[in-house]
């Protein structure tokens, strides 16, 4: 009875130290790995840590070892669980380093001529156009976030609870908390302006909007506004009509607009501009429905209610402000028929482009 327990005992310390050389002859397989290849790391990560791995078929065998021993194979095996995940850290470290300096030096062999140059895209083209017929008279640019509160977009802005622009169907809410959204138009960000800076105040804002709304040729949930302000003591209408019409001639080289009474909540009164755009051409009947007259924004005198919410005395300045999409006025001076080519990424749309600056 004693000589079979010591027998079997002798049998197990057998196999343990057999497990034990294992262990350690593959710790020093581990160790000298070597490879350059991303799918011989994988492999090699699968073979030895993958769920069907080498250590969970060791750590699994735990159960069979001598208690007094226990703590020494668990040793081993942790050391080569540690061995195994740091062989796979540092192979990847140098795969993730030779990529990155592929990416800075590019082929080597490649011939150094033609360079391809890139283009920049439609709309940054016409919005630094924009931007710099404004810089010309005094306009500075002014950013904001995209992600907005509901008082910068809409409670600032005059606009009244029931108000349709608040409508589900227009604003992107973020998370269905009603008070944060995606901005609707950049006026959230002459209302930052205005809590921010005295008058006088002369400010342009670009940026990226979104609206809810269907896609299709014309409209997009996703596009892009340059809006004006101007604030000082006695600030005009005619101060407006006058502003409008420089840009139109520096922007589109037409002398002619029209103002047409309309509505927004945050301005008093409020206008459209149409530009003369003349009938000419077919295209030109095309665009203006015949009319000859093209829409390419909204303005009026800042409501005294906006400036009230924004800190200004209304009794000591006034203001104006506009409001223009940068697709449309794309859409209008490079003829392109459809608002979603502009996110596509075409590079035969975009190379076109190429040559303006
Ligand atoms: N914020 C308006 C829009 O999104 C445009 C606008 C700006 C109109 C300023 C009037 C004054 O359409």
């Amino acid at each position: 009875m004693i000589l079979n327990s010591l027998k079997k005992f002798k049998f197990v310390a057998s196999i343990f130290d057999k497990m034990l050389d294992r262990v350690k002859q593959l710790i020093g397989e581990v160790a000298s790995f070597k490879t350059t290849n991303t799918e011989e790391v994988e492999s090699f990560r699968i073979k030895y840590l993958g769920s069907k791995g080498i250590l969970k078929e060791l750590f699994s065998e735990f159960k069979n070892v001598d208690p007094a021993s226990r703590k020494e194979f668990g040793q081993a095996l942790n050391n080569l669980k540690k061995a195994a995940e740091e062989k796979v850290e540092a192979l990847n470290r140098v795969l993730e380093n030779a990529i990155e300096e592929k990416g800075i030096y590019g082929d080597l062999t490649r011939p150094s001529e033609p360079i391809e140059l890139g283009s920049r895209h439609p709309i940054s083209l016409v919005k630094n156009q924009i931007i710099e017929v404004f810089n010309r008279i005094g306009f500075t640019v002014s950013e904001g976030p995209e992600i907005e509160d509901d008082w910068h977009n809409f409670t600032a802005l005059n606009l009244p609870e029931y108000h349709p622009a608040r409508d589900m169907q227009d604003t992107f809410f973020i998370e269905q908390d009603p008070d944060i959204l995606l901005r609707t138009h950049t006026s959230s960000v002459q209302v930052r302006y205005m809590e921010n800076n005295e008058p006088p105040i002369r400010t342009i804002s670009p940026g990226r909007v979104f609206r809810n709304e269907d896609i299709s040729a014309r409209a997009h949930c996703i596009f892009h506004q340059v809006e004006g302000l101007y604030i000082d003591t006695d600030v005009s209408f005619a101060d407006l009509k006058q502003t409008l019409l420089y840009f139109t001639k520096e922007m589109f080289g037409k002398s002619k607009i029209r103002l047409r009474p309309s509505y927004f909540p945050f301005t008093e009164p409020s206008a459209e501009v149409d530009i003369y755009w003349g009938l000419e051409t077919e295209t030109d009947y095309r665009i203006t429905k015949g009319t000859g007259w093209l829409e390419i924004m909204g303005c009026g005198m800042v409501d005294p209610n906006v400036l009230k919410n924004a800190n200004i005395d209304p009794n000591k300045y006034s203001g104006y402000a506009f409001g223009m999409g940068i697709e449309r006025i794309a859409m209008l001076l490079y003829q392109i028929p459809d608002i979603r080519m502009f996110y596509e990424n075409d590079k035969r749309f975009l190379e076109q482009f190429k040559s303006v600056i």
